[in-house]
């Protein structure tokens, strides 16, 4: 069986590797630094673009975010509507209700501004208003015309979805998550400015820092890795070791929320070229089984994965030591790789992130296994987990 998994693995990764590889990323604009979401409102009238749907949440309407917005587009000539029906875990209802609303302000562009629900909300919204309803673009490469123009500014820094290729809308009846999967899905500029994250909560900071900590370290490891990931997601693992503590103690040291945002933003980009891995895979079932947000799901889970990779395949864990400077060039990559796992334990601690996942009752582990595994089997993972590897993991987790 496990041959038969490892084979099957082998062939589907084998294969996305070669679409991955003739798929070209598209470049991006990108504004960052503080008063940068002014600047992207501004480019975007600049670019033509005179009415403008910007798709947020209420909390964000609430918090003036969108009059600031909505200042610089007049300012620079143009005009912005604003759907706010925003959601966490946006529906294809969310997306035809954005919709409708874009049709009849007959707007030209939209502007995502949030985390990443409406980020994947805008991005449903403007691949369905080009190409038709966006159940039928569920799945890879299955958009076949450009989407009305897109442009993001994140709220929270760490699901990377203002670089990445994906979007998450879950079916409105069902509420099946469905992944839309399409380099034409990257948003055409960003504007990362520090002067919107500094409300963050606590909570909401170590749980989407581990999350983009995740992103760069699965990127950097992974099997389709290169030169260029490397310089992604090395930089972004860097910027998170040393100013994810900072932005946790003081939300409002603007310095280090651009470095983090900075990261967040690399490491999507290093999803486009690498994918994501077994943490993930393992992280995903924990959130659609019992809720747990995504980022802590992958707090949970990476040091334990980490572990199973120091033994098999140390060396990138071993560059990765050098990159946040612990461990020593006369050490085995054993012992560096250790010494990388051991100083993401302590970051995550200092994050206030647990290590074990309360809900997750030890008799949920097979069937955790069961679906961690079948969804691994397309990601270029450095080591293939066996079950048994994968059931220790999963014990170390539960309670
Ligand atoms: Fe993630």
């Amino acid at each position: 069986m496990r041959f038969i998994n490892w084979l099957l693995h082998k062939c589907i990764v084998g294969l996305l590797g070669v679409v991955q590889k003739f798929l070209s990323v598209p470049t991006q604009t990108l504004f960052a630094g503080a008063g940068s979401s002014g600047q992207l409102a501004r480019h975007m009238v600049a670019m033509g673009h005179q009415r403008i749907l910007l798709v947020t949440d209420q909390i964000l309407v609430d918090l003036g975010m969108a009059e600031n917005i909505r200042k610089s587009v007049e300012e620079a000539g143009g005009e912005l509507f604003v759907y706010c029906g925003v959601l966490p875990d946006p529906t294809t209802a969310i997306v035809e209700e954005g919709l409708a609303y874009y049709r009849t302000q007959r707007c030209d562009s939209i502007l995502a501004l949030g985390g990443g629900s409406s980020i994947d909300a805008a991005k449903g919204i403007a691949a369905s208003a080009t190409n038709g309803p966006v159940q039928s673009l569920v799945g890879i490469l299955k958009i076949r015309q450009a989407l009305a123009p897109l442009y993001a500014i994140p709220t929270t820094s760490g699901t990377g979805s203002e670089a990445t290729f994906a979007a998450v809308i879950s079916d409105a009846e069902t509420h099946r998550k469905g992944f839309l999967a399409d380099m034409k899905l990257i948003p055409l500029g960003v504007a990362l400015d520090p002067l919107l994250l500094t409300g963050m909560p606590q909570g909401v900071t170590a749980a989407t820092g581990a999350d983009a900590l995740t992103h760069a370290i699965e990127t950097y490891i992974g099997r389709w890795s290169n030169d260029e990931v490397r310089r992604l997601s090395g930089t972004a693992t860097r910027l998170l070791f040393d100013h994810l503590p900072r932005v946790y103690r003081n939300g409002q040291d603007v310095q280090s929320r651009e470095a983090v945002s900075l990261a967040s933003y690399y490491a999507g980009q290093a999803i486009n070229h690498a994918s994501v891995g077994m943490v993930h895979a393992i992280a995903h079932q924990f959130g659609g089984l019992y809720g747990t947000p995504h980022g802590v799901a992958n707090a949970i889970v990476l040091p334990h994965v980490l572990d199973c990779y120091v033994k098999h395949s140390p060396e990138a864990l071993a560059e990765l030591a050098a990159v946040i400077g612990v461990g020593r060039s006369s050490q085995t990559d054993h012992e560096r790789a250790s010494a990388f796992v051991q100083a993401t334990r302590d970051l995550l601690a200092q994050l206030g992130l647990a290590t074990r996942l309360e809900s997750f009752p030890t008799s949920d582990i097979p069937a955790v296994a069961n679906d961690s595994m079948a969804e691994c089997r397309q990601y270029p993972v450095p080591h293939w987990v066996s079950r048994a590897e994968l059931e220790t993991i999963l014990d170390k987790i539960a309670v």
